[in-house]
């Protein structure tokens, strides 16, 4: 199985369009060691052939460019993207498939039953979308039954639902409910190796832990390092934890729990733009490749 990281930043993207942080300015300039990043999404193969997107971020387009292997050229308008699968409604998952609307028939998106709500009320796209080619939805249900996609031989997945948060535009904003947000579970058939895969993860419970415990390789949340690093940055009035964001130095935080485990392969994604660990030369960097914890960029390739 195929891991292609297309997006390893959280929503804006590395440098965001009006951001000044440290990182953004200096990524501008040249004057730190640190990749440009584009918004979050990884792309799954087991044959080569057809590929799974999870998520569709607004980068969309240069993603596509940027990976051949999603445009064969087997007729007049070709892609290799076989389905899409949404761990949930947010902006920087979901606005590729508006980019994505001169697909030659209905895409095939899996989703939770509360993510396709937010898409057909607070942020419509799917309803947009059936002005072009249409959606054919897959419910993914939440009660973490293994499923498989016939447009993807190959790979099985389990969808985990996780404590986050609903997007702003959800009409159950302060009602979260199981589905709002899920990581996944993706297994590749022959191998028997499977990835778990969660840009947003507000809590790891024991529940979850067993999932990334039993993992070949783990591609979680690295999108703060404190949780109050937008507040004190003067950057935004949100915590991480307002947002289903776990940071990664606290007590408790993800670098805690992924030292805990043994087996895994540990790759942090859905980096935000204000966070340090952006920048290779610093400490928070080095601290991370000491626990023996990697920073996904556009481009990497995991196999399993
Ligand atoms: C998030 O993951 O919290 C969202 O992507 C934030 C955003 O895009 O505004
Ligand atoms: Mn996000
Ligand atoms: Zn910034």
């Amino acid at each position: 199985m195929r891991i292609r990281i297309l997006g390893s930043a959280a929503g804006g993207g590395f440098p965001q369009w009006n951001c000044n942080c440290d990182n953004c300015r200096g990524v501008r300039e040249g004057s730190i060691a640190a990749k440009p990043r584009n918004q979050s999404s990884i792309a799954i193969s087991a044959n080569n052939e057809d590929w799974v997107l999870f998520n569709a971020s607004p980068d969309i387009r240069a993603q596509i460019e940027s990976f051949p292997a999603l445009q064969p050229a087997r007729a007049h308008r070709d892609t290799a993207i076989a389905a899409i699968l949404l761990v949930d409604a947010q902006i920087d998952h979901t606005t590729g498939l508006l980019l994505l609307r001169e697909h030659t028939k209905p895409w095939d998106v899996y989703c939770t039953a509360a993510v396709k709500e937010d898409l057909t009320t607070g942020f419509p796209i799917f309803n947009i979308l059936e002005h072009f080619r249409g959606v054919n939805w897959h419910p993914v249900a939440t009660d973490e039954t293994p499923f498989t996609m016939p447009q993807a031989a190959g790979i099985e997945f389990t969808a985990v639902p996780l404590k986050s948060e609903a997007p702003p535009y959800s009409p159950h904003r302060h009602n979260t409910v199981p589905g709002d947000n899920i990581g996944v579970r993706v297994r590749d058939l022959s191998t028997g190796k499977n990835l778990f895969y969660a840009p947003g993860l507000g809590e790891i419970d024991e529940h979850i832990e067993h999932y990334m415990r039993d993992a070949d390789c783990v591609l979680v949340d690295g999108t703060l390092w404190t949780d109050d690093e937008m507040i004190r940055g003067g950057f935004s009035n949100k915590r991480g934890i307002d947002m289903g964001h776990l940071d990664q130095s606290g007590d408790g935080g993800i670098v805690e729990r992924l030292r805990r485990l043994d087996r895994p392969r540990k790759v942090l994604i859905h980096i935000n733009n204000t966070n340090p660990i952006l920048n290779e030369q610093s400490a928070q960097r080095q601290l991370l490749h000491d626990a023996g914890i990697e920073v996904a960029e556009d481009g990497m390739e995991i196999t399993l």
